[in-house]
């Protein structure tokens, strides 16, 4: 079930971001080109996925919720080419290809990566993929705003990056990783709940809870793969975590002891929508999805 829905929302999501990438004018055609390299490869599209089912848990109509699933992904992939560069992990594969700055060149990787984040605000503010409240699409930019920024995914990474070679205990791990994948793992959903217009504090603090669990587990599962997958698989190089001496759960904890931490917020992630009925399926499945993921 699971990956019938993930293929149909995948496909919707994807139809809207190849609309983003044709360059305006010629000269513009090569940031265009590596903004649309990095995006249209294959992801997963599990922060778009994450959109589309809290849109639907609170019954609300997935036409407005499509700037906001392009919106998340668009930061998503900013995120990872800026992550990949010599600057940062280092990384020459990503999603099965080379990485950006590998494809281009490092300068055109970190404007793409610029490029991304700008347009994912363009998509999001705008009334052709959002709700028509004015006040809805100002509310989503804030929460997009602050999960992408400094309190969110960018504190996350300066803190992953501060943090190598200097082992971190488990509260200062999940810091870490709450703010670096956890953010914008949240902001998904909320934006999911706002699209649908239907939002009350209830149901968007319910959410959060779920979220925020998904969050976490998102980042130890990703973690758990850096040791125990191939690099065909992940599509990316396995062991470089290791390699560059990150601070993991699996380092800190062993991999028994993350993998039953990855369950345990799975069974929190679920006890945080009881109080939902059917509408929240695609939510639960996706929820078991994240910790059972092999990439
Ligand atoms: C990888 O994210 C980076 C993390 C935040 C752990 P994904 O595993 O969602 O990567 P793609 O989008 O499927 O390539
Ligand atoms: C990346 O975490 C998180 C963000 C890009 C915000 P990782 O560095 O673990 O991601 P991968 O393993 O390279 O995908
Ligand atoms: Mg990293
Ligand atoms: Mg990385
Ligand atoms: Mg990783």
């Amino acid at each position: 079930m699971i990956a019938a829905y993930q293929q149909r929302c995948q496909a919707r999501v994807d139809a809207t971001l190849e609309t983003l990438f044709e360059a305006p004018r010629s000269e513009l055609a090569r940031i265009y080109q590596a903004m649309r390299y990095s995006v249209v490869n294959g992801g997963k599209r599990v922060r778009p996925l994450l959109v589309y089912a809290a849109c639907e848990a609170l019954d609300g109509d997935l036409d407005h919720a499509d700037g906001a699933a392009c919106a998340v992904e668009l930061i998503h992939a900013y995120s990872l080419v800026h992550d990949d560069l010599p600057a940062m992990d280092d990384d020459d594969l990503r999603r099965g290809q080379p990485t950006t700055h590998k494809a281009f060149d490092e300068a055109c990787a970190i404007l793409a990566g610029d490029g991304l984040q700008s347009l994912a605000f363009d998509v999001l503010a705008g009334n052709r993929h959002n709700p028509p409240q004015a006040d809805l699409r100002l509310s989503m930019v804030m929460s997009l705003a602050r999960a992408a920024g400094p309190a969110g995914m960018v504190g996350g990474q300066a803190i992953d990056l501060e943090s190598v070679g200097h082992p971190l205990d488990k509260p200062a791990l999940e810091v870490m990783h709450r703010h670096k994948t956890g953010a914008l793992i949240e902001a998904s959903v909320r934006l999911g709940a706002l699209a649908s217009g239907k939002a009350d504090e209830n149901s968007l603090q319910a959410l959060q809870h779920y979220a925020q669990a998904i969050g976490l587990a998102f980042q130890v599962q990703d973690d758990i793969l850096d040791v125990e997958s191939d690099t065909a698989t992940l599509g990316k190089t396995q062991g470089k975590d290791q390699a560059h001496d990150k601070p993991t759960y699996p380092a800190l904890l062993g991999l028994d002891a993350a993998k039953a931490y990855a369950l345990e917020l799975l069974d929190q992630a679920l006890q945080a929508l009881t109080p939902f009925g059917t509408s929240a399926e695609p939510l639960r499945e996706l929820a078991r999805y994240i910790v059972e993921r092999r990439n």
